[in-house]
């Protein structure tokens, strides 16, 4: 390795170590249609303005709900605390032959007609904006509010990492 390489080996741990400090929520990013719910664990999930109230989330074109966003042009966020944190194992417990993370949940019908989490701390519904910006190996979307409830009381989990450059 030359020495070059080795000072861009550190840069990128000393980087890797200073995004991991940026604390973020946890959420369950959902969308709907008539064919059914699909959602994700997410933690890029940023506010981005006040008028109109606008939320950014970051999407792997990996994931298969990102195509499923596009085409319904919405999506939803529910905002995890301690006693919702069970719902994440949902997304990444084994399920069994035909069951899905929703099987089983209480979930609430926005005005629009997305599901969300009645168990989460709060939920926000999100009318997709055509610009989003294509990142790397993310994409940034953009959702105003439409639709939002605090359900109770408490604090959101804050997620921190070892390593920014992986979630
Ligand atoms: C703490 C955490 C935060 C995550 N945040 C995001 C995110 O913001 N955007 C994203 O596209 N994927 C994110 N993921 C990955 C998805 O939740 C992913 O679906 C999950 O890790 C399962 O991986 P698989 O799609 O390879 O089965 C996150 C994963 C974890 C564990």
């Amino acid at each position: 390795m030359t020495s070059e390489d080795q000072s861009q080996d550190t840069q990128l741990s000393a980087i890797a170590q200073a995004l991991g400090r940026i604390p973020s929520g946890l959420f369950i990013v959902t969308t709907t249609d008539t064919s059914g719910t699909t959602g994700f664990v997410a933690s890029l999930v940023q506010q981005v303005g006040f008028a109109p109230p606008t939320i950014a989330i970051a999407v792997s074109r990996e994931r298969g709900p990102f195509e499923a966003i596009l085409e319904n042009g919405r999506f939803s966020l529910s905002l995890l605390d301690k006693s919702s944190s069970g719902l994440m194992g949902r997304f990444f417990g084994k399920l069994k032959d035909g069951e899905t993370p929703f099987d089983g949940q209480q979930m609430h019908i926005t005005a629009a007609g997305s599901s969300v989490f009645c168990d989460a701390l709060a939920w926000y519904d999100c009318k997709l904006l055509k610009n989003g910006y294509d990142n790397g190996d993310h994409h940034v979307l953009f959702g105003v509010v439409e639709e939002a409830s605090l359900s109770h009381e408490g604090e959101p989990l804050i997620h921190l990492r070892k390593n920014g450059l992986g979630y």
